[in-house]
C-alpha cells in the first residue's frame, strides 16, 4: 500500500538527501499492519494519528510514504511513547520561527487567508510578482525579493501554492521549480529558510503522478533550506469541510526531523488540542479497503476532468471573448485581472454574476458553475467592463 516519495527521500539520517535509498519495511526491521484505527478514547485522535507500519525493532523508524497519491508521514517504533504518529498540522516551525514583525513571502497573487493567519501570529506578508510580461513566472522578482528580505531578516518564510494556485489556477512548471531551486541555493548559508509549498489542489491539476515530478527538486536544497509540503487530505479525499490535512518536512537530518515531530505536537495542543478524529479515521477506513480506495480515487477523477473541462470552456471563451485571463492550469479557480475589481465585482452582481473581488482582480470560482457557466461569464465580463 505505500509507496515512497521517490527512491531517494527518507529522513532518518544526515547524509545527503541524494543518497538516500528506498525505505524497504521488511529490511528495516518493520512490519505491515492494518491501521489502527479503534486504538484510543473513540472521540479523539492522538496530537498525531494513523499508522502502517510496526517497527521490530527497538530503533526510532522515521520516513515519508505516499499512500496511493497521498502523502504522509508515518513515524512508528515499538516504544509507546513514539507511538504512531501523524503530523496533521499546518503550523510554524520553532528552528525556522520568523520574529515578530519580520515578513513573510509569497506570491502578489494569492489565498487571501495566509494574510490573515500571518498577522493573527503579530507577523506580515511581503509578496513578489507570480507574473513576468509574458505571463511566465516572474523568477526575477523571486531572486530580487528573496535578497531584499534576507537583507533585512536572518530568517525566511516563503509560501509557494502551486500546481493548481488558488486563485490563478497557475502551476509551477518543472523550468519554474529549477529557478526556484538555484535562487534559493545561492543565498548565504546562514541564513534560515523555509520554503512551504501549499499543495492544497495538487489531486486537481492533472495527472497525480505527473504533477509530483517537482518533489525530487526539493531534495537539491541546502541544509539551510527546509522544504515542508502543506497537504489538504480533505481535498484530496474529497471532503472539504473536514480540513484535514499533513505538513510534511523534508528534513536533511533526523535532529530537525525529531524537532519537527516535538514543535508540531506542542504547536497542536496550543492551537486546537487534538485535532478532529472524523477525518483521519476516513481516511485510514479508505486505506483499509482497497475497494473503497479505488471508488475516491474514481470519484477524484471525475471531479477533476469535469473541472479541467470547465477551465478549458473558460479559457476558450474568454479567448473568443477577448478577455484576458491569468494562466489557468487546473484547480478550482481562475482568474481575471482589472482594475478596481470592487466596483466591477458589484457591476456584475447586478447581472447576477458573483465574482469574488482581489486585490488586483476577480476570482471566478470554477469547483461551484456549471461548464455551460463557464462559457458564458467571459463576454458578460467584457461588456460589464467595456461600459466602465
Ligand atoms: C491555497 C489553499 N491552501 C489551503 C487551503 C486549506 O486547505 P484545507 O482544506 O486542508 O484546510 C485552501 C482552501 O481551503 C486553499 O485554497
Amino acid at each position: 500500500m505505500a509507496y515512497f516519495i521517490s527512491d531517494r527521500q527518507a529522513l532518518a539520517s544526515d547524509r545527503e538527501r541524494s543518497a538516500y535509498t528506498p525505505f524497504v519495511p521488511e529490511v528495516r526491521g518493520c512490519k505491515r499492519t492494518e491501521e489502527m484505527i479503534d486504538k484510543g478514547h473513540p472521540l479523539y485522535t492522538a496530537l498525531c494519528s494513523i499508522s502502517t507500519l510496526e517497527s521490530t525493532s527497538n530503533e526510532m523508524v522515521v520516513y515519508p510514504v505516499v499512500p496511493d497519491g497521498c502523502i504522509s508521514m508515518f513515524f512508528y517504533t515499538r516504544d509507546k511513547l513514539n507511538y504512531a504518529k501523524l503530523c496533521g498540522v499546518t503550523d510554524s516551525i520553532r528552528k525556522f520561527i520568523v520574529y515578530p514583525g519580520d515578513q513573510i513571502l509569497t506570491t502578489d497573487w494569492h489565498w487571501s487567508p495566509y494574510k490573515t493567519i500571518a498577522a493573527e501570529q503579530g507577523r506580515s506578508i511581503a509578496t513578489f510578482r507570480l507574473f513576468n510580461e509574458n505571463y511566465g513566472f516572474n523568477a526575477e522578482d523571486f531572486r530580487k525579493r528573496v535578497g531584499e528580505m534576507l537583507e533585512e531578516q536572518d530568517r525566511l518564510i516563503i509560501i509557494l501554492n502551486t500546481p493548481a494556485q488558488n486563485p490563478t489556477g497557475y502551476s509551477l512548471t518543472d523550468a519554474d521549480w529549477q529557478k526556484v531551486i538555484s535562487i534559493l541555493s545561492s543565498q548565504a548559508p546562514e541564513k534560515r529558510i523555509a520554503l512551504l509549498v501549499d499543495t492544497a489542489y495538487i489531486d486537481f491539476a492533472g495527472d497525480e503522478d505527473e504533477y509530483r515530478s517537482f518533489l525530487p527538486y526539493l531534495e537539491e536544497l541546502p541544509a539551510n533550506v527546509l522544504p515542508i509540503l502543506a497537504f489538504s487530505m480533505s481535498k484530496t479525499f474529497t471532503l472539504y469541510g473536514l480540513r484535514c490535512g499533513a505538513m510534511i518536512c523534508l528534513a536533511p537530518n533526523e535532529e530537525i526531523a525529531d524537532e519537527f515531530v516535538r514543535v508540531c505536537e506542542f504547536s497542536s495542543r496550543a492551537s486546537w488540542s487534538n485535532s478532529p478524529r472524523v477525518g483521519q479515521s476516513i481516511i485510514a477506513n479508505i486505506f483499509a479497503d482497497k475497494d473503497l480506495l479505488d471508488r475516491v480515487t474514481k470519484e477524484r477523477k471525475e471531479i477533476r476532468d469535469m473541472l479541467l473541462k470547465r477551465g478549458r470552456a473558460f479559457e476558450e471563451e474568454a479567448e473568443r471573448a477577448g478577455l484576458p485571463i491569468l494562466p489557468y492550469d487546473g484547480g478550482f479557480f481562475a482568474s481575471i485581472p482589472c482594475d478596481d475589481p470592487a466596483s466591477a465585482s458589484r457591476e456584475l452582481e447586478a447581472e447576477g454574476i458573483f465574482l469574488v473581488p482581489l486585490a488586483m482582480g476577480l476570482r471566478v470560482s470554477l469547483a461551484s458553475i456549471s461548464e455551460e457557466k463557464c462559457r458564458r461569464i467571459p463576454a458578460k465580463v467584457v461588456e460589464v467592463l467595456n461600459k466602465r
